[in-house]
C-alpha cells in the first residue's frame, strides 16, 4: 500500500470526525451515536443532512460551510477520500460535520428512527449489470434501509452523469409510488436553483470537464 495511504488511514484514527467501528463489534454492540448524534457530537438538535458515497466530502464540506444551522455526514468505505474531508472540516474549523468509515449496507446501525432529515447520493457507482442492481445506492433494497432513520418529509438528492441509472432511478420511483418532487437530465441549462448547481464533487467536475451532462432528482419517500 503507498506510504501516503497509510499515513491517511493512521491520521484517521486520530480525527475526532471520523468513526470507524469494526464490522464485528457493529453487529454485536452497535454504534453509541445510534439516537444520540444531536446530544453527543453536534451538541444541538439542528437536522442531520447524510451525503452517501461522499468520497471526498465536498458536498458535506460545502454544505456545512454554507448551512452552519445544519449539521453534515458524510459516508464512504474508502478511508483515504474520507480523509480529505475530515482534514478540510479541520482545517475549516467546521462544528457541523462528521465523517463515518463504513459500508452504507449497514448504515441503520448509525442512526435511530427519524433521525436522519435528508440525503445526497451524489455520484454513485452506477452499477449497470443486471445482477449488481441491489448494489444501487437508489434501489428498493436501500431505501427500506433508509426509511428506518429517515424522517416521513425527509428527501432524497440523487446527482449522476449516468443517463441509464438515472433513468432506472425514475422508473423505480414511479413504480414504488414514491413522491417526485424535481427532476432534470441538463442540471446546468435548467431552471433549477438550489444547491444541487452551486457545489461541485470531485467527480462532477471530471464528469462536467468532459463536457457530461449532470442528471439530478429530488424525491420523497412514500408513507
Ligand atoms: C464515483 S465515487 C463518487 C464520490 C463523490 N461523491 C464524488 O462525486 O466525487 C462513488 C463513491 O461511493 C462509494 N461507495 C460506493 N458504494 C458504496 C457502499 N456500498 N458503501 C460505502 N461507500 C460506497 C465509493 O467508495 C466512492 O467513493
Amino acid at each position: 500500500m503507498p506510504k501516503n495511504k497509510i499515513r491517511k488511514f493512521q491520521e484517521n484514527l486520530t480525527f475526532p470526525n471520523l468513526f470507524q467501528i469494526e464490522y464485528h463489534d457493529l453487529i454485536a454492540k452497535g454504534c453509541k451515536l445510534k439516537g444520540n448524534w444531536h446530544q453527543t457530537y453536534f451538541k444541538n438538535e439542528n437536522p442531520i443532512i447524510l451525503e452517501l458515497g461522499c468520497g471526498k466530502g465536498e458536498y458535506t464540506v460545502g454544505l456545512a460551510n454554507k448551512y452552519p444551522h445544519h449539521n453534515y455526514i458524510g459516508v464512504d468505505i474508502k478511508g483515504a477520500r474520507l480523509w480529505r474531508g475530515a482534514m478540510s472540516s479541520i482545517e475549516q474549523n467546521l462544528t457541523n460535520t462528521a465523517f463515518i468509515r463504513t459500508q452504507i449496507e449497514t448504515i441503520d446501525f448509525y442512526f435511530e428512527k427519524n433521525e436522519v432529515s435528508e440525503i445526497w447520493v451524489t455520484f454513485p457507482d452506477p452499477q449497470p449489470k443486471p445482477l449488481k442492481a441491489h448494489k444501487r445506492l437508489i434501489s428498493p433494497r436501500f431505501l427500506e434501509i433508509y426509511k428506518r432513520f429517515l424522517t416521513p418529509s425527509g428527501v432524497i438528492h440523487l446527482k449522476t452523469d449516468n443517463l441509464n441509472l438515472f433513468e432506472y432511478c425514475l422508473e423505480m420511483i414511479k413504480m414504488e409510488k414514491h413522491e417526485l418532487m424535481l427532476q432534470t437530465k441538463d442540471l446546468y441549462n435548467s431552471d433549477i436553483e438550489e444547491d444541487v448547481k452551486n457545489i461541485q464533487t470531485y467527480y462532477e467536475t471530471r464528469y462536467l470537464r468532459e463536457g457530461k451532462k449532470i442528471n439530478y432528482l429530488k424525491f420523497r419517500l412514500h408513507e
